[in-house]
């Protein structure tokens, strides 16, 4: 029988991933964070994370690869008994201007961060409408919502994902399950540190009214509360995060 509940949090081990688990883990849930085949880290991270108080399970899981996904939440359950909670936030960008864009540079993205959220969620949802409870979060983007130069796969895959969320949270908003997007705008993690300095400076810090980058514990309070149970009546939402910078 568990205790506490089980908390999912793809890419956990991310800017943003890290952020949620350490959140999750403080408001009492047991959290896996699960990280991609390519992370040679894994080990010193959850070193790290214990050593600061944080014990984590982990995962290793392509939520890319609708197998890898099948195969890493049926393990997950036989070892923990289940899954309440499933924060779908593992993403990948490859940004170039169409005119430039491979396949390769649009399947990738379109399967890290869309097929991602069909792989992992099909996966979870079975378990979580046999309790009839259940959360799940999906990380979209301010990107998703107004588009981004450079981005059509991104803000395509990213627009995808609070189509999912809406019409997955009709299918279960009757049964204790409900379904949420954060979209949240540029926070200081190395995907952001990746764009070219004078595109950051000169072209999307002045589009942002508060003035600065989001930090992760920011997203990470909102995607906790969208796990709580007070946040029962909010299902079908897409919660933007992005210091002004797009309002809807
Ligand atoms: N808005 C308007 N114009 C832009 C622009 C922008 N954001 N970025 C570039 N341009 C312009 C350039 O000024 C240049 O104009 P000129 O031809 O008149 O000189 C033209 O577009 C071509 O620019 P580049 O030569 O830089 O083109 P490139 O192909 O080498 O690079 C790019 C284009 C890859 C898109 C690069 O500009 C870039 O990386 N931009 C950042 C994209 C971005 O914001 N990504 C977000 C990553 S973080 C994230 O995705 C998290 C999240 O959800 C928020
Ligand atoms: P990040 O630090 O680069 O983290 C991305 C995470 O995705 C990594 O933990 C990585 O896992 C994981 N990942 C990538 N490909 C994977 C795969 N095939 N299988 C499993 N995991 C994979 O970026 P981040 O900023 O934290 O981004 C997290 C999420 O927030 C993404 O969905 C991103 O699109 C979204 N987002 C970010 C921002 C921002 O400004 N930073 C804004 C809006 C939305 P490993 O480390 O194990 O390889």
């Amino acid at each position: 029988m568990k205790t506490k509940r089980i908390a999912v949090v793809t890419g956990g081990m991310g800017g943003l991933g890290e952020a949620i688990c350490r959140r999750l883990a403080k408001e009492g849930n047991q959290v896996i964070a699960t990280y991609s085949p390519s992370n040679q880290n894994a080990k010193e991270w959850v070193a790290k994370q214990k050593a600061e108080g944080f014990d984590f399970l982990t995962a290793m899981i392509d939520v890319a690869d609708y197998d890898s996904c099948s195969k890493g939440v049926m393990k997950i359950v036989t070892d923990v008994g289940g899954i309440d909670i499933l924060v779908n936030n593992a993403g990948i960008t490859r940004d170039t201007t169409l005119k430039k864009m491979t396949h390769e540079q649009w399947r990738e993205v379109m399967q890290t961060n869309l097929d991602s959220v069909f792989n992992m969620s099909k996966n979870v949802l079975h378990g979580m409408l046999e309790q009839q409870w259940g959360r799940i979060i999906n990380i979209s983007s301010v990107n998703g919502q107004k588009g981004a130069f450079g981005q059509t796969n991104y803000s395509a895959a990213k627009a995808g994902v609070h189509g999912f969320t809406k019409a997955l949270a009709l299918e279960v908003a009757n049964k204790g399950i409900t379904v949420n997007t954060v979209s949240p705008g540029y926070i200081g993690t190395k995907m952001v540190m990746a764009i070219p300095q004078d595109v950051l400076n000169d072209k999307i810090l002045p589009q942002i009214p508060v003035g600065r980058l989001g930090q992760p514990d920011e997203v990470a309070g909102l995607v906790a509360y969208l796990c709580g149970d007070e946040a029962a009546f909010v299902t079908g939402a897409n919660i933007a995060i992005n210091g002004g910078q797009h309002m809807m």
